[in-house]
């Protein structure tokens, strides 16, 4: 009992002990303070996240696999965004998230925990919260939803919005079927069904080796996803006695495979800025250039939109996450551990494609290079990145003229203005959506193409943007343009007309302005006008102390780990 850190509350017979104990005695058994690891469920379900609203039946069978492992498991509810609901973005709470799960694990009488996240901004902020309390910790993914139909199509979530509407604005379908699929697009409980950011996390967890091997990509409903909650409750005991915590398991290898994974699988530009926040936390140096490097000549294998056409549950099918690791084991570290303790190569031999329309095998894929590719130029002196998979390869090398939004509002107010001077060869720029900007960098990069463009059939333009875009988004979109326009980036001082060069294998976006002269300018003062202006709450904190995208934009005073001591009594 010594060993656990919660005999620091429950051990002895003092007042202190008799305190913690007594008011927890709520119909268990008196041996549940006796020497037993106490595990905190760190459980994002709530209705307001529908994404994440079934984990508390998977709860249910973590707790059973802690009691029966002799734990005793504790419901923690925490913050949890719901990407589809939250404004102005789900991305502004995930630090905030972050720091509140932080606190109550380190704060609470706690020797281990089950981290139960889902959509978006859930798993990132549960695993930047563990790494910084840095108790044992394991995640259990939510799973992706079934496939839903629409007049016998398959409707891939998110990006089938982008799709669809697009549609209407061109012409090509009526508002009345738009209307018509929405309550076909989310069939069951579960996140996003897209090679989006839910799902792409949720793989990424397990590549960092953050999950019971096997568990991750298995569909919400699926009653398999509960036999692996119940043996994560399990696993999660054996962790705390075993010591084995964040920065234990993850280490710069874990980082490198996740981005090998993130290549092969076509996922989320956004798992770049969660991955470099969950580094920081763990004080692993990883860079935007790392993405570049470590991503280049990854091929793409797997055919899931919006890179491609097919849905999670065809994954998980195919073979899923393993089988896709398997194509690339000779790129993997093969050391990087996972929370059993045990390497995660060691998990792959045993996987098979079972379908190879939806996993390509590494001599056939979709691509033959996946990474992400990081930019800088005159207008992304500290990076950029775009996403080639789901860009058309006409545009990665374009030269066209700038059409400045300067802010969404604004963008929004003219973009299908029939007088806009826009043609396909436009570079349409979109400024103040930074962390600092919007505030929280919003997903707000894939700007909708003009409307009378749309109905010549233009179905892509190049894009630019300090903000993010869905991991569900497609297009030609420079994103995460660093410095942001509302610290001063270069982006501010762009201005309609200017020339805009885009070379994506030269890995260059820069304008035709010399830099004195980009330097003399002013910047917008109509973007200025628009920024955000907070004063007080989470919201001038976060403006205040959030850091760039090019490091994962958390803030600065949340990089690094406190660990898990606690200096005082509350008595
Ligand atoms: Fe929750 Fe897509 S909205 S995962
Ligand atoms: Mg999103």
């Amino acid at each position: 009992m010594a060993d656990l850190r919660s005999a620091q509350w429950y051990a002895g017979n003092d007042r202190n002990a008799y305190i913690h104990r007594a008011w927890m005695r709520r119909g268990v058994p008196g041996t549940a303070f006796e020497g037993r690891p106490q595990i905190a469920i760190a459980n994002s379900a709530s209705d307001l996240t529908p994404c994440n609203s079934h984990l508390n039946e998977v709860a249910e069978s973590v707790k059973q696999g802690i009691w029966e492992a002799g734990g005793v498991p504790l419901n923690l509810p925490v913050v949890s965004l719901g990407e589809t609901q939250v404004r102005p973005t789900a991305m502004l709470w995930r630090n905030m998230a972050a720091m509140a799960t932080e606190e109550m694990l380190r704060a609470n009488p706690i020797d281990g925990v089950v981290l139960l996240g889902g959509c978006d901004k859930t798993i990132p902020s549960l695993l930047m919260a563990a790494a910084s309390v840095d108790l044992p910790a394991v995640v259990v993914p939510g799973g992706p939803m079934l496939t839903g139909t629409f007049r016998g199509v398959p409707l891939g979530c998110g990006t089938d919005v982008w799709r669809l509407s697009e549609e209407v604005r061109a012409g090509t379908l009526s508002e009345q079927a738009f209307m018509d699929s929405e309550s076909s697009m989310i069939r069951s409980r579960g996140h996003c069904n897209t090679m989006g950011t839910a799902s792409t996390m949720g793989l990424l967890a397990e590549v960092l080796g953050t999950t019971l091997p096997g568990t991750a990509g298995l569909p919400a409903p699926d009653s398999r996803l509960l036999a692996r909650a119940h043996e994560t409750g399990r696993l999660i005991v054996e962790m705390v006695a075993e010591e084995r915590r964040p920065s234990r398991v993850l280490s710069s290898g874990s980082f490198r495979n996740a981005i090998i994974a993130l290549a092969a699988l076509g996922g989320s530009t956004n798992a770049v800025v969660h991955l470099l926040a969950i580094a920081g936390r763990l004080g692993i140096p990883l860079t935007l250039d790392d993405f570049d490097e470590v991503g280049a000549g990854v091929p793409l294998l797997v055919d899931l939109q919006p890179a491609g056409r097919h849905l999670m549950e065809d994954l998980h099918r195919a073979g899923g996450l393993h089988a896709v690791l398997r194509e690339v084991v000779d790129l993997l570290d093969q050391d990087a551990l996972t929370v059993t303790g045990r390497p995660l190569v060691d998990y792959l031999p045993e996987a098979q494609i079972w379908d190879r329309e939806v996993i390509r095998g590494r001599g056939e894929p979709l691509q033959g290079e996946a990474g992400i590719a990081v930019l800088r130029g005159n207008l992304a002196p500290q990076g950029a990145i775009i996403k080639p998979a789901a860009a058309s390869p006409h545009l990665l090398r374009h030269r066209g003229r700038a059409v400045v939004f300067d802010s969404i509002e604004d963008f929004h107010a003219r973009i299908d203005d029939p007088e806009l001077d826009v043609d396909a060869d436009s570079v349409l720029v979109l400024r103040g959506c930074g962390p600092k900007g919007y505030p929280g960098m919003p997903e707000v990069s894939n700007m909708p193409l003009p409307a009378k463009l749309l109905k010549e059939g233009v179905r892509d333009m190049v894009r630019v943007c300090d903000g993010r875009m869905s991991g569900t988004a497609y297009g030609t979109v420079v994103l995460h343009v660093a410095p942001e326009a509302a610290a001063g980036g270069p982006l501010a001082r762009v201005r309609t007309g200017d020339w805009v060069t885009l070379d994506v294998e030269a890995r260059r976006i820069d304008i035709d302005v010399p830099q004195e002269e980009l330097d003399a300018r002013a910047p917008s003062q109509a973007m200025t006008d628009g920024l955000a202006r907070p004063r007080r709450g989470w919201e001038e904190l976060y403006v205040r102390t959030v850091m760039g995208a090019d490091t994962g934009a958390d803030q600065d005073f949340l990089l690094g780990s406190s660990g898990h001591e606690v200096s005082r009594e509350s008595h």
